[in-house]
């Protein structure tokens, strides 16, 4: 019996400390821009953690892949990390609740540098969409992928008109060599989409021209290309939003996007007549 106390005393130090070792290298850098008083959001708890002070709770927030913004209650010290916020609040799913001595922080989530080495002075040499430097705390850095391929977690996909065998699954089957390929008079829109298993969040896409037309006089099949997610909601209508487009594409080009999604899809407007793509790769997290 003793020894079984002392055992899941020990577990429990073990634990605690694992909770509240900060990789920051002590210096704590978080950024916030909007304070709600005596509210707390709702939903998408990503993580508690309590006893932690106010700034090391922005910072905890920060540094996760997925944080967004934080509740805090300063009387105890308890501080919520959450994977929604007020100020994105793209599901349309987060919603503020009155809680008296709780308030809620928005930290800087899109920030992409994390502790001195990375933000003072040195330019961030990670790539500004798909990685974030982080301080390594001993006089250098890392990059950090932002995110993982969704490709896997695609249910299915379809195009607006099939031209032979070029089907829509080529462009999100992680394989530049096959293609896609759209075909109209050009007097109707072009389009191509991928609809999910489940919403996810994308942080980015990478829009791949068909490789073998650049330079040519097909080279601009994929030009002006707009992309879009798609949401499902309550009452049936879907919320679609425009996030980027591939304006004079070349041979590719990335794109962000942080925003939530159960579909994504790629239309471009007449007189365009052929949409011919590589790939469309799509990068996030499964929510
Ligand atoms: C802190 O207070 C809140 C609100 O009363 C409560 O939900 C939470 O469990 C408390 N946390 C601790 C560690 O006491
Ligand atoms: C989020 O969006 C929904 C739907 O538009 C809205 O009802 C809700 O109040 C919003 N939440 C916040 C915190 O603004
Ligand atoms: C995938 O799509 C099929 C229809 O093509 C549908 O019946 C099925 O429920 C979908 N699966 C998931 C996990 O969404």
């Amino acid at each position: 019996m003793k020894l079984v106390a002392f055992f899941s005393f020990v577990i429990l130090i073990f634990v605690k400390a694992n909770i509240l070792k900060l990789p920051e290298c002590g210096k704590y850098d978080a950024e916030f821009s909007k304070i709600t008083y005596h509210q707390r959001l709702l939903g998408d708890i990503l993580k508690t953690l309590d006893f932690i002070s106010l700034r090391k709770c922005l910072t905890k927030c920060m540094l996760h892949p997925t944080c967004q913004s934080v509740n805090f209650m300063r009387q105890n010290e308890t501080c919520e990390l959450l994977g929604n916020s007020a100020r994105r609040n793209s599901s349309g799913n987060s919603l503020f609740s009155p809680a008296n001595g709780w308030n809620h922080f928005e930290t800087d989530y899109d920030k992409k540098t994390l502790g001195s080495w990375c933000s003072n002075g040195n330019n961030n040499p990670c790539n500004a969409i798909t990685e974030r430097c982080e301080d390594r705390c001993v006089g250098n850095y890392q990059c950090v992928a932002v995110a993982q391929s969704l490709h896997e977690h695609v249910n299915h996909s379809s195009i607006s008109t099939l031209y032979g065998t070029y089907y829509a699954s080529l462009a999100f089957d992680g394989n530049e060599d096959t293609w896609a390929c759209t075909h109209n008079l050009g007097t109707e829109p072009n389009w191509i989409k991928a609809v999910f298993k489940s919403r996810v969040f994308v942080n980015y896409i990478i829009f791949v021209n068909r490789q073998d037309t650049v330079n040519t006089v097909h080279e601009n099949r994929c030009d002006n290309v707009d992309l879009k997610t798609i949401l499902y909601t309550n009452n049936n209508q879907n919320l679609i939003t425009t996030f980027g487009n591939t304006g004079d594409l070349g041979i590719r080009t990335t794109i962000s996007c942080m925003k939530f999604a159960d579909e994504i899809i790629a239309t471009q407007n007449p007189p365009h007549q052929t949409m011919n793509l590589a790939e469309i790769w799509i990068h996030g997290r499964i929510i």
